[in-house]
């Protein structure tokens, strides 16, 4: 936009102020004629102003930064971006909330988005995570179900904490989830002011095309700061966009947050030893086994000129992987895969990806072609199609993978799986052992709060069978939950 200069059309005609802000008509009083060309482009632009807003994590912030290694990975992965101490990346990463419109309120109880993308040499690698190291489900068929009760009820379009529960009680998998959710970790003091987790379980590969599995964890180094339930639910009334100032804020006045970069790694000999299924991304890796080995940093230091150019239209996903590392054989991950760039094609349309916050700083060269909006130079005059006569392109070397072995060759919907039947030990070290007294009396406070909404002829059946989980957790956290919701339990013990 340019300053000082002529006001135009969309197609470059000058546009006086009395054409800009008045309609062209017939005598002072009307009617107005057809043929203000100007009218129609304004209204009708106007008209298309809003994208469909993301299906999840509809509410978010988002920040330009850079990544930078301070210790050598290159033992575990050969991707560039680690290459050497001191190499830095650019980044942008957007933080959001997930079950809210996109005009609902930060501190609302829900996981953040903590979502990366790093714009390497090799291509843009998305790490695409929570500020919770686990996840609620542990199978993406189950993710439509999971998040329609997150959302509004289908007839009073209200949130429904009923349904919330039902879904929860029905799937003890989610345990782990939900036991951080209502700890006051479920509530940060604006996004600056909490770790990020890749949560799922990837793969690295390094230059003697050996894999580990690894699992990503970034710590603020501003430290963890949260809301208690009561501050968190005033604070949506004074400020629903709390986060989203606050990280403004802090950026504009160059107090740049930082966090700190570490991986875990496993061998797949000890991926196929571990008490748990390693690809499960309902449970963590103990640190005590699998220790954090430091990598980097990254600093967020520029607030996009213009929200929705950059954040609106951003469009991370897990498939955005490069040389280096992958996949694991986690079955969120692999929906998640296909899930992100579907939604992206429907959401801002089939050339999202040459939208500057999401395109490759570096080369891309292939043979799509065309689609709605296709902006950039579209491959000009060269071939569109491969393998061709001219042009001399070829295979790189990095895209023939590592082959792997599969470790069954049965084929069959699977309820469970292999190995992990146990939905109750983790949450329990985390009540029992991690928090402290206070966290405990407000992880407690939390669910009874969170709880009580339930309502309707299922009541008793969903609090009951929620409790008997609680209870499995920790006899201690059950009690707890069921003295707040004035359940008597006499007869049960
Ligand atoms: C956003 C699907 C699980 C983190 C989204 C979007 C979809 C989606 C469709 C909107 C994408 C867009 O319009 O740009 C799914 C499915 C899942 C799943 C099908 C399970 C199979 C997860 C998990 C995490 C996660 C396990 C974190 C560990 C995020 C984040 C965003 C997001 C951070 C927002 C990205 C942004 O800021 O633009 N998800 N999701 N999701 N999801 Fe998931």
């Amino acid at each position: 936009m340019s300053k000082n200069a002529n006001i135009t059309s969309n197609s470059g005609a000058p546009i006086g102020k009395q054409q800009y802000e008045n309609s062209q008509t017939v005598g002072r009083r009307g009617p107005v004629l057809l043929q203000d060309f100007f009218l129609h482009e304004k209204l009708a632009q106007f008209n298309r102003e809003r994208i469909p807003e993301r299906v999840v994590h509809a509410k978010g912030t988002g920040a330009f930064g850079k990544f930078v290694v301070t210790h050598d990975i290159t033992a575990y992965t050969r991707a560039k971006i680690f290459s050497e101490i001191g190499k830095e990346t650019p980044i942008f990463i957007r933080f959001s909330t997930v079950g809210g419109e996109q005009g609902s309120a930060d501190t609302e109880r829900d996981p953040r988005g903590f979502a990366i993308k790093f714009y390497t040499e090799d291509g843009n690698w998305d790490l695409v995570g929570n500020n919770t190291p686990v996840f609620f489900i542990k199978d993406a068929k189950k993710f439509p179900d999971f998040i329609h009760t997150q959302k509004r009820d289908p007839r009073t379009h209200c949130k429904s904490a009923t349904m919330m529960w039902d879904f929860w009680s029905l799937n003890p998998e989610s345990l782990h989830q939900v036991l951080i959710l209502m700890s006051d970790r479920g509530t940060p003091d604006g996004y600056r002011h909490m770790h990020g987790f890749g949560s799922h379980t990837f793969s690295m590969v390094n230059s003697n095309n050996e894999r580990v599995y690894v699992k990503f964890h970034h710590k603020s180094n501003q430290g963890i700061k949260n809301f208690d339930g009561v501050t968190a639910d005033k604070m949506r009334g004074i400020d629903p966009d709390y986060s989203q100032r606050d990280l403004v804020e802090a950026i504009d006045k160059s107090n740049f947050p930082r966090w700190t970069t570490y991986i875990q790694t496993m061998t797949e000999e000890q991926a196929r030893n571990f008490q748990w299924n390693p690809f499960d991304v309902t449970k963590v890796w103990p640190q005590k086994e699998y220790p954090l080995i430091e990598v980097g940093y990254f600093e967020l230091n520029k607030i996009p000129d213009n929200y929705f150019r950059d954040v609106e239209q951003a469009a991370f996903s897990p498939s955005n992987v490069v040389d280096g590392i992958g996949f694991s054989p986690d079955k969120m991950l692999q929906g998640r895969i296909f899930s992100y760039p579907d939604a992206q094609r429907y959401r801002i349309g089939s050339n999202y990806q040459d939208l500057p916050v999401n395109a490759c700083p570096f080369m891309t060269n292939n043979y799509h072609r065309d689609g709605a909006m296709k902006f950039n130079e579209n491959g000009g005059a060269a071939s569109n199609y491969f393998p061709n006569s001219f042009d001399g392109n070829h295979e790189s070397v990095a895209s023939k993978g590592i082959p792997y072995e599969l470790e069954d060759t049965t084929v069959a919907y699977f309820d469970r799986n292999e190995n992990d039947d146990d939905h109750y030990t983790q949450p329990g070290i985390l009540f029992e052992k991690v928090m402290d007294e206070e966290a405990k009396q407000n992880t407690i406070n939390n669910i009874v709060n969170a709880m009580s909404g339930i309502e309707g002829d299922q009541k008793e059946q969903i609090i009951m069978r929620q409790l008997c989980h609680w209870f499995r957790v920790s006899p201690r956290l059950g009690i707890g939950i069921a003295k707040g919701l004035h359940i008597d339990i006499s007869e049960f013990m």
